[in-house]
């Protein structure tokens, strides 16, 4: 007998970022979606997988945002986001994680909850040292061009 209610879900970002070789090279991002899309829950049930627009967050490419089922959402359980949703293996933890019932309902396995985020979450401010560095090389190489010491 199928369980009451809905399924855990999946928000996968496909912006301008997420899913792109240019952000994250060497991984086979197709592949990846394919693996998300076959995903089923421990009542055999499909895990909707929708693909979305960029989330506001690139610098954390690929997002993923895991929407409790709601089961789980009866137990307290809210969307979790997780960055960095880039290695075959953080499938694999997802894939236990829904299977066993995802927020809410199971505890979220540690590679995932390294790379928890939130649409809020800031991208982290560029070193000044660096700043100061590239400077610093741009006024020696002007220097040079003009023939100074
Ligand atoms: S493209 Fe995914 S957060 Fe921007």
């Amino acid at each position: 007998m199928t369980p009451p209610g809905r399924p855990c879900r999946l928000v996968v970002c496909r912006g301008c970022c997420c899913g792109t070789a240019k952000k994250r090279p060497g991984v086979d991002h197709e592949g990846q979606l394919e693996r998300l899309r076959g995903l089923r829950d421990g009542d055999g049930r499909e895990v909707p997988v929708r693909t979305s627009t960029c989330l506001g967050i690139c610098f954390q490419a690929n997002v993923v945002v895991v929407q409790p089922s709601s089961a789980g959402r009866e137990r307290g359980g809210r969307p979790v986001w997780i960055g960095g949703f880039t290695e075959d293996r953080l499938i694999d933890d997802l894939d236990t994680w829904v299977h066993d019932g995802g927020p809410g309902a199971a505890p979220l396995p540690e590679s995932l909850a390294e790379r928890v985020t939130s649409k809020d979450a800031e991208k982290p401010k560029k070193d000044k040292k660096a700043k100061k560095g590239k400077k610093e090389k741009k006024e020696k190489k002007e220097k040079k061009k003009s023939g100074r010491p």
